[in-house]
């Protein structure tokens, strides 16, 4: 009897917890009362926790993990790429810093078609003329200047340890270095540190000499150290060995810039996010206020109705993204449209969740005045509760391929995320036009979306992931896993994905997300679904109502949240 008693007891709390999203956020053991730190390598979460405990604030920890990441995660930390970080300190303050690559000077809008007017995809995407302007170095030292309070070589240094002392590789990272090998080899005849006769194994040091050499002239001369000077001169000497076009004049030009983020309201709860050049803010936002009518919560996570509701609001914010998205300084975005709650709701109130809109009959909205024409991320917070949200890529794993000869880092292959010819998919699949076609300067439209969401005008959540096109709906999916499905900032983060980009149109799905029999109402009612891989690497840190910060690390790579 008191068996029978303690059994229902205990099947009711965990019905309540369930149900309780505040009750459910203390089931992670992940929590820490004053700083935490979530990254996609656990030597640059180790980085992150020392340089707050030493006193730095969010930004300082956050420079010294990007250089971090730069050496003990290779296929997206970089210096030789660039990012996108939102910030908001902790009187709710918000900017952003956009340290986005650019275009080269010599680039141009055909540069990567044939003389018959084809696309070459290989070009954008592999080797010397993939490559658009770092602007990774150019945004760290522009966030020091604005708000470091440690001393920069101190923030660079952990880095340099790292490169010139090597580190154990785990073995998720000997897979992929032993994957790649025969491409390292291709575009790198005269040898990089990662290329070595015999296999790599788990546990093997990785010593980067070079890239040592390259963090050692940052630590003492700033952005001087990679835009001029040695640094300069090997990237302008990488690329005429082969087809480039970065010049002098295009490394000392880079600036990273200082953006008003996307801020709107869900619900009760106000979202931080990325602005252009990233498509992200505006779609994460756009999507938000989309489903913001649909009863999710009750619905239930991966329901039937929530996923087509989801779905269809992806599939129409996508066909938005491929049309009127591009670079702000040289596009004339219609953000105030785009991420308007009226707009994005009138749309979905002609939707039906009974049968799937084929993509082929959802068009980009018409707005009067506009034409209708690898990646990583973080989230810090602080003991004063400063966050930083940042994503940085060189955009494929490992970019373009290319490590620069004797500075010992690889270029991003960037330019594959502008539009290479209207109606080409790019890497990611995704469709773009004259928003984001080449212009030389100009940067190219990103997905990534660092976000931080505010309840109450206090911080709730720093969010983010890698994933090409499949950030937005991942980050997307995560904000809502928390809001209206009650998880832990590890479940938000743990869940299985799925993803709609409106072109092509199919529902891709990760194993274990939307159960099978949902998938057979799906697909009678016209919705094709995809079975892929693991979608993004979403790391995730909540504050609690009781203040403490609990972590959420992606399970799907070796992403590890630490704090103190
Ligand atoms: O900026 C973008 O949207 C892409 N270059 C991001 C690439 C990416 O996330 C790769 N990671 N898996």
């Amino acid at each position: 009897m008191i068996k029978n008693f303690l059994q229902l007891s205990l099947i009711a709390f965990i019905l309540l917890s369930c149900n309780n999203p505040k009750e459910q956020q203390h089931i992670s053991t992940d929590e820490f009362e004053h700083g935490a730190v979530v990254t996609a390598h656990p030597l640059a979460s180790q980085v992150g926790v020392d340089i707050l405990k030493k006193g730095g604030n969010a930004v300082d920890a956050a420079i010294a993990v990007k250089f971090a990441l730069a050496v003990v995660y290779p296929n997206a930390g970089n210096l030789g790429g660039g990012g996108f970080m939102v910030y908001r300190d902790s009187a709710g303050n918000v900017t952003s810093l956009d340290f986005r690559e650019k275009a080269p000077g010599k680039a141009h809008k055909d540069m990567y078609l044939d003389k018959d007017g084809n696309a070459i995809t290989d070009l954008s995407l592999y080797g010397q003329l993939a490559a658009g302007v770092p602007g990774a170095v150019a945004g760290m030292e522009a966030a020091h200047k604005k708000y470091g309070t440690l001393p920069w070589k101190d923030l660079v240094q952990p880095a340099i340890d790292l490169a010139v002392g090597g580190f154990e590789i785990t073995e998720q990272q000997a897979e992929e270095f032993n994957h790649y090998k025969e491409d390292f080899i291709k575009f790198n005849p005269k040898g990089a540190a990662i290329i070595k006769e015999e296999a790599w194994k788990a546990g093997d040091l990785f010593v980067q000499k070079e890239l040592g050499g390259t963090l050692q002239r940052i630590a003492e001369q700033g952005r001087d150290g990679f835009y001029k000077g040695k640094t300069a001169d090997l990237i302008v000497a990488e690329m005429s060995s082969g087809n480039g076009i970065i010049t002098h004049q295009d490394l000392v030009d880079y600036e990273a810039v200082w953006r008003e983020p996307i801020v709107g309201n869900y619900k009760q709860y106000k979202i931080i996010s990325m602005p252009p050049p990233s498509s992200g803010g505006i779609a994460v936002l756009a999507l938000l206020q989309s489903i913001q009518n649909y009863p999710l919560a009750t619905w239930g996570f991966q329901s039937d109705s929530t996923v087509r509701a989801m779905v269809e609001a992806e599939r129409r914010v996508y066909a938005d993204r491929a049309t009127h998205l591009g670079d702000p300084d040289f596009y004339n975005v219609p953000v105030t449209h785009l991420t308007d709650a009226q707009f994005n709701q009138e749309r979905m109130s002609k939707i039906s969740l009974d049968k799937a809109t084929p993509s082929e009959q959802v068009k980009a909205a018409k707005f009067p005045g506009y034409e209708s024409e690898e990646t990583t991320h973080f989230s810090i917070v602080d003991k004063d509760r400063n966050a930083v949200s940042l994503t940085t890529t060189i955009n494929g794993s490992y970019g373009s391929l290319v490590w620069v000869h004797g500075a010992g880092f690889l270029l991003n292959n960037e330019m594959d995320d502008f539009s290479v010819k209207p109606g080409t998919p790019n890497l990611y699949g995704l469709l773009g036009g004259k928003a984001n076609a080449i212009e030389p300067g100009k940067r190219m439209l990103s997905a990534m979306s660092p976000t931080i969401v505010e309840e109450d005008g206090k911080l709730k959540m720093v969010v983010g992931t890698p994933g090409g096109s499949t950030i937005i709906t991942s980050v997307f999916q995560t904000i809502l896993n928390v809001l209206e499905f009650g998880m832990s900032a590890q479940e938000s983060v743990s869940a299985p994905r799925f993803h709609h980009q409106w072109k092509p149109d199919r529902i891709d799905v990760e194993e274990g997300a939307i159960s099978e029999s949902i998938r057979q109402n799906l697909e009678k009612d016209g919705y094709q679904i995809h079975k892929r891989g693991a979608i993004g690497r979403v790391e995730n840190i909540l504050v609690l109502p009781n203040g403490r910060l609990q972590t959420g690390a992606d399970p799907r790579g070796d992403d590890k949240a630490m704090g103190y």
